[in-house]
C-alpha cells in the first residue's frame, strides 16, 4: 500500500501539473479527488506543451489507470474535448476511468454560475464561470445528476425533469433569462453519455484493489489550500475541499491509506480571483515574477497578482493536510531579483500574528513581516542537483524550511521534466 497525496500549498497554480505528471511516471494509478475544469494544468514534455483541465495529468503516463473521483464534478463537455485533444497528441486514453458517482455540470450550472457573478457586481467571487460552485450546492441539496444516473437515460429524464423545473424558475423569475429546453439538454447530453460510458466504473473498488495489491496510487489535488471551502479565504474560494483529507472522501477509500502528503508551492506566492492577499506585490518584482513566470491563467488567461512567499499561509497549509514534504516551484522566476522576501509572520494592529487569521477584515489589515536576502542573480535553469544550486539559493530554500518546518523535497527549475532538482525519494 503507498499513497501519496499532491496538493496546492497556496492559492491553486502552484504547478502541480509538472509534478502530478513527474511523479505519474512512477505511479500505477494516478487519481483527481475533487473540483472540475476550473483546475489548469500545464505540463510540458520534451518540447510538447499539453493543457489539460479535467483528465489528471497521470494520463501522460500509458502505463497507469488514471481515475476521476467521486469527489470531482464533470462536464461532460470539456471531458470529451479533453480526451479527443490527447488522442489527436497521439496519447492513449484507454487507462482513463471515471467515477458513477461523480456529479455532472450542467448547462444551467454554467449559466448561473455567469449571472450569479453578474448579480454580486463588485462583491463577486471571481470564479472560472464553469460552473463549479452551482454544481456541488446541487449535490448538497440533493439535486444533482450524477454520472450513473447520466447514463441511464430513464433514471436521467426522471431527474433533469424534476431538476429543470426549478432551474427555469430561477432562471426566468430571479434572472429575467430564458428558460432552457428539456429535450435540447437531454438529447445533448444522452449523446455524450454513451461515449463516456466505457469509462465509467466503481473506482472506488478499484482504487481499493490497487492499494491493496500494494500499487502506486498518486492522489491529485486541484486547486490550493487556502481556495478550501473549509479552511480558505472564504468566501473567496472554490466550492470542495482540496486539502489532503478529502482524498479519502473524494476517492472512495480509508483514510489511512495516504501515507505522505506533499505540498506545492510556488517560491513566490499567486492568486487569481479576488480577495485579500497580505503579500502581494505592485512594483517591478511583482510584474517581473508575472512576466517572466508566465503568471496568466491556463483557464481564463486572467492575470496573476504576485506577491513574495508566504510562510504563514504555507505553515497553515503544513497544519490542515499533514504535509510531510513540500516542492518548491519555479525557483528559477526569481533569478534575476537582487532581494528575495520570505514572509514569516504578520503583524495587525502591533499584535504578532503567526497563524493565518480566518477573518477577512483582520487578513486585510495583516502587514507582511519579511526576512530579506540577497538573490542569486544567475541561471538556475540548467542546475540538476542540490549541490549546484548557487549559495543564495540553498539559503533561500533553507529559511523557508526553517520557517516551515517541513523539508522541500523537489525543487523546479523550469516547465520541462528534466529541470527538476530532488532531494528525496518521493514516493516509496
Ligand atoms: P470556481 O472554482 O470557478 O468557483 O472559482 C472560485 C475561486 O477559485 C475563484 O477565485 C477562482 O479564480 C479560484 N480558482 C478555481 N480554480 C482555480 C485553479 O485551478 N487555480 C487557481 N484559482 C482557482
Amino acid at each position: 500500500m503507498s499513497g501519496l497525496v499532491l496538493l496546492g500549498a497556496q492559492w491553486g497554480d502552484e504547478g502541480k501539473g509538472k509534478v502530478t505528471d513527474y511523479l505519474g511516471e512512477m505511479a500505477d494509478v494516478v487519481v483527481r479527488y475533487q473540483g472540475g475544469n476550473n483546475a489548469g494544468h500545464t505540463v510540458v514534455v520534451g518540447e510538447e506543451e499539453f493543457k489539460l483541465r479535467l483528465i489528471p495529468s497521470g494520463i501522460l503516463n500509458p502505463k497507469a489507470i488514471c481515475v476521476i473521483g467521486n469527489g470531482v464534478v464533470v462536464d461532460p463537455n470539456v471531458l470529451l474535448k479533453e480526451i479527443k485533444y490527447l488522442q489527436e497528441k497521439g496519447i492513449d486514453t484507454s487507462g482513463l476511468r471515471i467515477s458513477e458517482r461523480a456529479h455532472v455540470i450542467m448547462p444551467y450550472h454554467i449559466a448561473i454560475d455567469t449571472y450569479d457573478e453578474e448579480a454580486k457586481g463588485e462583491k463577486k467571487i471571481g470564479t472560472t464561470k464553469n460552473g463549479i460552485g452551482p454544481c456541488y450546492s446541487d449535490k448538497y441539496n440533493r439535486i444533482g445528476i450524477r454520472i450513473a444516473d447520466l447514463i441511464d437515460k430513464e433514471v436521467f429524464a426522471e431527474r433533469l425533469k424534476a431538476t429543470l423545473e426549478v432551474k427555469n424558475n430561477l432562471l426566468v423569475k430571479f434572472y429575467e433569462k430564458e428558460p432552457m429546453d428539456f429535450q435540447e439538454i437531454f438529447e445533448n447530453y444522452s449523446e455524450m453519455a454513451e461515449k463516456i460510458k466505457k469509462y465509467v466504473t466503481d473506482t472506488s473498488y478499484l482504487v481499493d484493489e490497487a492499494l491493496k495489491a500494494g500499487k502506486k496510487v498518486l492522489f491529485e489535488g486541484a486547486q490550493g489550500t487556502l481556495l478550501d471551502i473549509d479552511h480558505g479565504t472564504y468566501p473567496y474560494v472554490t466550492s470542495s475541499n482540496p486539502i489532503a483529507s478529502y482524498a479519502a472522501v473524494g476517492v472512495g477509500v480509508g483514510v489511512q491509506n495516504i501515507n505522505s502528503v506533499l505540498g506545492i508551492a510556488k517560491a513566490y506566492t499567486t492568486r487569481v480571483g479576488e480577495g485579500p492577499f497580505p503579500t502581494e506585490l505592485f512594483d517591478e518584482d511583482g510584474e517581473k515574477m508575472r512576466n517572466v513566470g508566465h503568471e496568466f491563467g491556463t483557464v481564463t488567461g486572467r492575470a496573476r497578482r504576485c506577491g513574495w512567499i508566504d510562510t504563514v499561509m504555507l505553515r497553515y497549509a503544513v497544519r490542515l493536510s499533514g504535509i510531510t514534504g513540500l516542492a518548491l516551484m519555479k525557483l528559477d522566476v526569481m533569478d534575476s531579483l537582487p532581494k528575495v522576501k520570505i514572509c514569516t509572520h504578520y503583524e495587525c494592529n502591533g499584535e504578532k500574528v503567526e497563524t493565518f487569521p480566518c477573518s477577512l477584515k483582520k487578513l486585510a489589515e495583516c502587514k507582511p513581516v519579511y526576512v530579506e536576502l540577497d538573490g542569486w542573480q544567475c541561471d538556475t535553469s540548467n542546475v540538476r542537483s542540490y549541490e549546484e544550486l548557487p549559495e543564495n539559493a540553498r539559503k533561500f530554500i533553507e529559511t523557508i524550511e526553517k520557517y516551515t518546518a517541513v523539508p522541500i523535497k523537489l525543487v523546479a527549475v523550469g516547465p520541462k521534466r528534466d529541470q527538476t532538482i530532488i532531494r528525496t525519494e518521493l514516493f516509496k
